[in-house]
C-alpha cells in the first residue's frame, strides 16, 4: 500500500491549501494509498541553522517537532507539499520545513529521500503566472536537488478568502485525481 504524508504549509485551518491538499489526500486513500495529513501550523518547527550535527550521525540539535516528522517521512513513499504564496515565495512554514531538508544532504540519510514521490499544491491570490513562478522554480529546484520525483504540481490562482477554492470544483477535482496518480503510481 502506498503510503503518502501530505504537509499543509498554511497556518490557516480549513483555509484554500488545506482544502486543496485535503481534496488530493481524498484521491489518493480512495485510490487506496495510507494517506497522514499533517498541518505545520499546529507544529512548532524551527529554523535549520546549518550546525550539521544531522551529517555527524547525531539527532538534529532543534529539538521540536520536526524529529518526530523525519522518520515519517521516510516512511512513507511520497509527500504532499502543500503552500499559499506569500509574498511571493511559501509560507515561513513551510519554507522552516522544507530548510530542516538539509536532514536528508548527507550520504548516510540520502537514501530516505531518494526517489520519493512529490506533489505540489499552490494557492494565490493574484492571477498572473509572474506571482507563482517562483514558488514552482522554489519546488523544483529542491526537490530535484533531493532526488524526489516529480509526481505533477496544482497551481490555483485567484483565491484569496477562506473557502475560495470551492468556487473552482474543477480544480478540486484535478486535486483528487492526483491523489489517485499518487496512490496508484509505483516506485
Ligand atoms: C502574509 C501573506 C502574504 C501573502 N502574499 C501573497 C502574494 O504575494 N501574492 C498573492 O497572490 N497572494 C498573497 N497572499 C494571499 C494568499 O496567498 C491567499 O489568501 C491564499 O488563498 C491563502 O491560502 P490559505 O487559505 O491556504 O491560507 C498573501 C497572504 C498573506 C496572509
Amino acid at each position: 500500500m502506498t503510503k503518502i504524508l501530505a504537509v499543509v504549509g498554511s497556518p490557516r485551518k480549513g483555509g484554500n491549501t488545506d482544502l486543496l491538499v485535503s481534496r488530493i489526500a481524498e484521491g489518493a486513500v480512495t485510490a487506496g494509498a495510507q494517506v497522514e495529513v499533517v498541518r505545520l501550523g499546529e507544529l512548532q518547527i524551527r529554523e535549520c541553522d546549518g550546525c550539521h550535527a544531522c551529517w555527524k550521525g547525531r539527532p538534529c540539535s532543534k529539538k521540536d517537532d520536526m524529529l518526530a516528522l523525519f522518520p515519517k517521512i521516510a516512511a512513507n513513499d511520497a509527500i504532499v507539499f502543500g503552500t499559499p504564496v506569500y509574498w511571493y515565495g511559501p509560507t515561513a512554514l513551510l519554507k522552516a520545513f522544507i530548510d530542516r531538508f538539509v536532514y536528508f544532504n548527507c550520504e548516510a540519510n540520502r537514501p530516505m529521500i531518494r526517489g520519493k514521490r512529490a506533489a505540489v499544491a499552490i494557492v494565490l491570490e493574484e492571477t498572473h503566472e509572474s506571482t507563482w513562478r517562483p514558488v514552482v522554480e522554489f519546488f523544483e529546484k529542491s526537490l530535484a536537488y533531493l532526488e524526489m520525483k516529480s509526481a505533477g504540481t496544482i497551481i490555483v490562482p485567484g483565491v484569496g478568502k477562506k473557502g475560495d477554492i470551492l468556487k473552482h470544483p474543477e480544480r478540486l477535482e484535478e486535486a483528487y485525481r492526483l491523489g489517485a496518480r499518487l496512490a496508484g503510481s509505483a516506485g
